[in-house]
Order: structure tokens, then C-alpha cells, then sequence
């Protein structure tokens, strides 16, 4: 199914609050000063159809069922995808993607409770079979995450501690899961030290 050749495709995972954007930039600011062309992208919302769907699934203030909100992050994915990291990887960039295939895992699959097999599949529908070639999670306790997040919270956001917790879990046990291609910094330390733990990692791979 795969169809790719060249770049790097690198997507960032963690519960809300985990400090990956902060992350991603300085990384994006790393990987420029070494000559490397990077783009940095984001699901839900890094092409237009996807704008739009993230306007829906982030701040719609109606009834959301589990199954729409897994199809609309799932059709921002194939859209994303397609338009954008494909093409990207494909003209020989780095693709630096805030959340993918195993936010849907985590969040729709633990946290929601969904079927994890049917959305692993759904997922390889969504991606054509393309799978980042590393996963960086963000792993930090729900504590520091909602202090981070603060009292402006989004629809997601909004889903209590019990939530949240199921979603970390589910994000280590991917980890566990797939050890080859994703890694796991502790994100509770100090911004520049996750920042020299995720250099450690990248810095192996490029
Ligand atoms: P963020 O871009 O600020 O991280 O917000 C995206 C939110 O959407 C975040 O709460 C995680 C959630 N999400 C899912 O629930 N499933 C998904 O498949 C994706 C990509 C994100």
C-alpha cells in the first residue's frame, strides 16, 4: 500500500499539556541550522479541509458522538496526508507532525474506549499504509499537563483527569507496543532538558 520515498516523516505525541509544540519549534529551529528543509504540520488542521474539521472537533459546542468525532479526525488524516506529508516526504523534507495516527489510538481507542483493532485499521485506510518512521511521545503526569494547559480549555481538553489518565496509559502501551518506532522523554523535566533528549534521539536517525 505504502507509496513514499526520501524524506523523514517524524510525528509528536503526547496527552494535552505535554509541551510538544515548544518542542517541535525548537526542533524545527535545530534541524534549519542544519541545512536540513523541515516543515512542520499538525493534525487536526495542517491542510484546509482541515481547518475546518478542526474548528468542529475542537470547538463545536453541540452532542459530538465518539464515532463522528473518530471519523472526522480520521478524514482530516486521509486528506492530511495525502495533500500534505506525502508530498513533503516525497520532495525529500524532514515532515515534523504534531499528533497522527496514534492520537486516535490514544484518545479515541483509550480514552474514549473505543475498538482498537477497528481503529488500526481505519487508520491504515485514513493513511494509505503510511506510518511515521518515528514517534516521539511526551510523556508527563496529568498534574503538570493540566497546570500547563491552564483555564482556556478546548472540547478535548475539557474531558476530565480519568480521561486523560487513560489516554497516557494508552500512549505507553503503544510504546510498549511498537518500541522500534516510537520513544518515550520524560517531559516533566525542564524544557531544555527534554529538548537535549530529544536531540540525543533525532540526531541518531538523520
Ligand atoms: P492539539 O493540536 O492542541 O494537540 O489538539 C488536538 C486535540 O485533538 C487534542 O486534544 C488531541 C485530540 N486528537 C484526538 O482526540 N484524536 C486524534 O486523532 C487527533 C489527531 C487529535
Amino acid at each position: 500500500m505504502e507509496n513514499r520515498k526520501n524524506g523523514l516523516f517524524i510525528s509528536f505525541e503526547g496527552i494535552d499539556g505535554c509541551g510538544k509544540t515548544t518542542q517541535i519549534e525548537l526542533l524545527k529551529k535545530y534541524l534549519d541550522e542544519k541545512k536540513y528543509e523541515t516543515i512542520v504540520t499538525l493534525e487536526p488542521g495542517g491542510c484546509e479541509i482541515g481547518k475546518n474539521l478542526r474548528e468542529i472537533l475542537l470547538f463545536h459546542k453541540g452532542y459530538v458522538s465518539d464515532i463522528a468525532e473518530m471519523f472526522l479526525y480520521l478524514a482530516d488524516r486521509a486528506q492530511h496526508i495525502q495533500e500534505i506529508v506525502l508530498k513533503n516526504i516525497n520532495e525529500g523534507r524532514i515532515v515534523l507532525c504534531d499528533r497522527c495516527i496514534d492520537s486516535t489510538v490514544a484518545y479515541q481507542g483509550y480514552g474514549r474506549k473505543g475498538n482498537i483493532e477497528q481503529i488500526n485499521l481505519l487508520n491504515k485506510i485514513a493513511t494509505n499504509g503510511i506510518e511515521p518512521d518515528l514517534t516521539i511521545v511526551f510523556d508527563v503526569d496529568i498534574e503538570t499537563a493540566q497546570k500547563r494547559i491552564g483555564n482556556t480549555k478546548d472540547r478535548m481538553e475539557k474531558e476530565g483527569i480519568e480521561f486523560h489518565k487513560r489516554v497516557r496509559e494508552g500512549y505507553l502501551e503503544l510504546a510498549k507496543k511498537y518500541p522500534k518506532r516510537i520513544k518515550v522523554i520524560n517531559s516533566n523535566q525542564e524544557i531544555e532538558k527534554v529538548f537535549s533528549d530529544l536531540k540525543s534521539i533525532i540526531d541518531e536517525i538523520i
